[in-house]
């Protein structure tokens, strides 16, 4: 079996974007793969979180993997700090990518705004923890979002350069799995950004955990336009994203939506694409809920997926050493 890996960051709350660009994708093609899935609370360092937070996140986000519908038999599930082989390869790694390559990134320049001279050199070298985590399960294949094909490519290249450096097979080259409807959601306030956990307005984005009222609050403030039209329209973003959104729940074409909502305005289509979100997560929260008041079997969960995961990543660390001839 192919061989996946993906994680998300312990960062604030996670939103519908996270959902359908890659939790859902994981879902759905578990059986046909060797699955890894990862809490990824290295990467959750790299600009200021508080301790507390970040260690509540960590199990809320464990207890949001198995609600939306993980299976541990087919999944190990981990976190990125219990397995220390991953910030060891990370600093392999580094010595071995070109600075060009990561001022190439757009996401540092976004998220290090203004902030140059005192941003941590850990969000800089950010893409190569990244490559890292894929790297040492020797990965096949990343569901992600549209928003992290830059750092696969990154990793794809890294691997290469590895490999041809010392002429051999150390690591395999991974790809992108990145799904068409859901692989770019974007912010409710702004449709031209993306949907984001660091938006400091939350009716930018619905959390898996929003309440019904909630999400029919921020889906009615959603931003729109004047036409009253309900298509898909890229000169029209705001009810295009909502449209999008509602294709990534339901599964069905943009055509058979369009002839849905023919003659109906954007009130109908609000209610319709409210209950379908409704719908969809209250069965996500009813498990959470019972998932996360039960703290230590949570915590047993996650040791036991390091111990799964720990020796496939010794087995990479030494096959790496061996090629440069450290220890
Ligand atoms: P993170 O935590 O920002 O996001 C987690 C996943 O959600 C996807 N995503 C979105 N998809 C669609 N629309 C959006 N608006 C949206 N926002 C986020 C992301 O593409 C991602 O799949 N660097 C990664 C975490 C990571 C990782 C890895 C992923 C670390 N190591 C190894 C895969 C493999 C990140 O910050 O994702």
């Amino acid at each position: 079996k192919k061989r996946v890996f993906s994680g998300i960051q312990p960062t604030n709350n996670i939103h519908l974007g996270n959902y359908l660009g890659a939790i859902r994708n994981w879902v759905e093609t578990q059986d046909q793969y060797d699955n890894i899935f990862c809490i990824v609370d290295l990467h959750a360092i790299t600009l200021p979180i508080e301790p507390k937070e970040l260690h509540s996140n960590i199990r809320k986000l464990a207890a949001l993997y198995l609600a939306c519908g993980l299976d541990l038999s087919k999944c190990s599930l981990f976190v990125q700090s219990h397995v220390h082989q991953h910030a060891e390869l990370s600093w392999i790694l580094n010595c071995y990518t070109p600075m060009g390559w990561l001022n190439r990134m757009t996401q540092f320049k976004t998220k290090a705004g203004e902030d140059m001279e005192s941003v941590g050199t850990g969000l800089y070298c950010y893409p190569v923890l990244m490559a890292g985590d894929i790297l040492l399960y020797q990965t096949d294949m990343v569901p992600v979002g549209d928003d992290q094909r830059q750092h696969v490519e990154l990793t794809r290249d890294l691997a290469q350069r590895f490999n041809g450096l010392y002429n051999k097979p150390v690591f395999t080259i991974p790809k992108a799995d990145i799904r068409t409807a859901g692989a770019r959601i974007m912010s409710l306030a702004d449709p031209t950004k993306k949907m984001s956990k660091s938006d400091p307005n939350p009716n930018a984005y619905i959390t898996l955990l929003d309440d019904p009222k909630t999400i029919k609050k921020k889906i009615g403030r959603a931003t729109t336009d004047s036409e009253r039209l309900v298509t898909f329209d890229p000169a029209r973003p705001g009810i295009t994203n909502l449209l999008t959104i509602y294709q990534a729940l339901t599964g069905q074409s943009q055509q058979h939506i369009e002839a849905e909502f023919a003659g109906k305005g954007y009130g109908d289509f609000k209610a319709a694409l409210t209950d379908c979100l409704v719908e969809t997560l209250a069965p996500i929260q009813q498990r959470y809920h019972e998932l996360i008041s039960d703290m230590p079997a949570l915590e047993g969960v996650l040791k036991q997926g390091a111990d799964e995961v720990r020796p496939l990543a010794e087995k990479t660390m030494i096959k790496v050493k061996k090629a440069i001839g450290l220890g």
